[in-house]
């Protein structure tokens, strides 16, 4: 049997922007994973197996559009594999799904690993993140590509569309709270929705991109220095021109704002908005108050990660 694992992501900085050009800042969470284990299939062919989401599929008989199996085909692709070999591939997560934590290309990037590892060949993480690149296209049609590239790498990352790939080292390490509302988001929907917003008014849309692009510059140089206050006041910035751009939700900003009173040094929604996950900045101190604060507000799990430790 081979396995791989891939983490989930948040994003600190930019979301939106970035598929417009503007820089982001994402960071792995290691501590939720995606995993894919490979095995001799008792079949012929390969088969794909997702037991937390009901799948069951022979890659054969697959639709263009399944995400795994265009995964497992781009992957076979690469590998100069004409006929499926026959497998089995089991694959699980911890990751939730349509929450803004990167599932969809977390799932991808462990069945990429775990299947070329098990064919005898590791293909390099700029190779995995551009496979999985292509199956989030099915997700929604323009992708900036910041999900695949920060879990692929699994490091934190300034990424700037078919532009700028910079991991970076942090000033401070820094603990985050990720609060999942619990309401599923879809990251087509609220990209479409930008889109049109855009389209019916450039001037506007773009101009608050500007001002994300410019405050995720000025984020990136706080990490570096470790200034975690300004960070905190600048996801709260973010946080607002997100919500200008018609991506958040009533209980985005209500789990935000709760996490600020519980002590938290900055708040904002992360991911494609709309429902999904908020992640608050919290200094070792008050870790346990926004947590329980979070909770006590109806978020339905609280994870917490760390930059830069
Ligand atoms: O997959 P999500 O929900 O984390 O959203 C990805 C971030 C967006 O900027 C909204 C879309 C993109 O392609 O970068």
């Amino acid at each position: 049997m081979t396995a791989a694992t891939a983490p989930a992501k948040i994003i600190l900085f930019g979301e939106h922007a970035v598929v417009y050009g503007r820089p982001a800042i994402a960071a792995p969470v290691s501590q939720l994973l995606a995993r894919a284990e490979v095995r001799p299939g008792s079949r012929k062919g390969l088969r794909l197996l997702a037991a937390d989401i009901g799948l069951d599929l022979s890659l054969q008989e697959a639709g263009a559009d399944e995400p795994l199996a265009m995964a497992a085909r781009l992957t076979l692709a690469e590998l100069r594999l004409e006929a499926p070999p026959d497998l089995e591939v089991q694959i699980t997560s911890a990751i939730p799904i349509a929450a803004g934590l990167g599932s969809g290309a977390a799932v991808s990037v462990a069945l990429i690993r775990a299947l070329s590892r098990h064919l005898g060949t590791e293909l390099p993480p700029d190779l995995q993140s551009a496979l999985a690149y292509k199956v989030d296209e099915i997700h929604h049609g323009t992708p900036s590509g910041i999900d695949n590239t920060v879990i692929a790498t699994g490091k934190l990352v300034y990424y700037v569309k078919d532009e700028t790939l910079e991991t970076f080292p942090v000033g401070q390490p820094l603990s985050i709270l990720i609060g999942d509302s619990g309401i599923a988001s879809p990251t087509a929907r609220a990209v479409a929705g930008v889109r049109e917003r855009w389209r019916a008014d450039p001037g506007g849309y773009e101009s608050v991109f500007d001002e994300i692009g410019q405050l995720t510059k000025e984020a990136r140089a706080c990490l570096e220095t470790g200034k975690p206050a300004r960070l905190g006041e600048l996801m709260d910035q973010n946080h607002r021109l997100l919500a200008q751009l018609g991506v958040s939700h009533a209980s985005l900003d209500r789990f935000a704002e709760i996490a600020r009173r519980a002590g938290a040094q900055g708040a904002k929604l992360s991911g494609a908005g709309l429902g999904g996950n908020i992640i608050a900045l919290a200094a070792p101190s008050t870790i346990p108050h926004v947590e329980q604060a979070l909770l006590e507000a109806g978020a339905r799990q609280v994870f917490r990660t760390e930059i830069g430790r």
